[in-house]
């Protein structure tokens, strides 16, 4: 069984969502210690916007990096996702990424009655980290399109149950920041096993 460990976070050792996706990581590994896992840290090594040289095509160099990015997803059936709020959406580094997950014929495909999911099947664990406070009923609720868009985006492509471990509240203050990232990470060692 593969596992895909993305981090995206540009705050180095003194992110969120990074000890997070590596508590969810631990604690699948854990479970199952066979797991054989692939990580890719997009800040570290983003991959460019997406541009016509980097769609599918003649086999350029361009293009070969974003099938090897594309291939991975693919041949994971456990996903984990480190995905900060950064402007109210997810980092530019993720969207890219996406950007190759997101393709017709692969992940998805058109037909008569519209796009069609070719990626059901996959676990995805998404850990969101945020500094203010968004969830249901908040007044900031409507400015939240980090969860919302990855529910969306992964719905695209036929993941219809991801699970969300969220720390928010991260910037109200150091007391805020420890309950937050504790609860996320308390969750992480709890989820159920691979
Ligand atoms: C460039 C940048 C933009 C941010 N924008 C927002 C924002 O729109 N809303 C918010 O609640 N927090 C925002 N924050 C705070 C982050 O969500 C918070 O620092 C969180 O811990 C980021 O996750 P990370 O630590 O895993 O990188 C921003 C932080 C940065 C660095």
């Amino acid at each position: 069984m593969k596992l895909l460990h993305i981090d995206s976070s540009i705050l180095g050792d003194n992110a969120a969502s990074r000890p997070i996706t590596t508590a969810i990581v631990q604690r699948l590994k854990s479970e199952r210690p066979s797991l054989d896992v692939v990580y890719r840290d997009l800040a570290t090594q983003p991959l460019p916007h997406l541009t016509l040289a980097h769609m599918p095509g003649d086999g350029s160099p361009d293009q070969a990096e974003s099938l090897k990015a594309l291939d991975e997803f693919l041949a994971a059936d456990i996903v984990v996702i480190g995905a900060p709020m950064y402007n109210f959406t997810i980092p530019s580094q993720l969207k890219a990424w996406i950007d190759r997950v997101l393709t017709a014929g692969k992940t998805f495909r058109y037909t008569d009655k519209g796009a069609e999911g070719l990626a059901g099947g996959k676990r995805v664990i998404i850990a969101v980290s945020r500094g203010g406070l968004y969830g249901p009923g908040s007044p900031s609720a409507a400015a939240e399109h980090v969860e919302t868009y990855l529910r969306a985006a992964l719905a695209f492509i036929g993941i219809d149950n991801p699970e969300f471990i969220i720390a928010e509240g991260l910037k109200i203050g150091p007391e805020q920041f420890e309950a937050a990232l504790s609860g996320a990470l308390k969750q992480a060692s709890e989820l159920k096993a691979a």
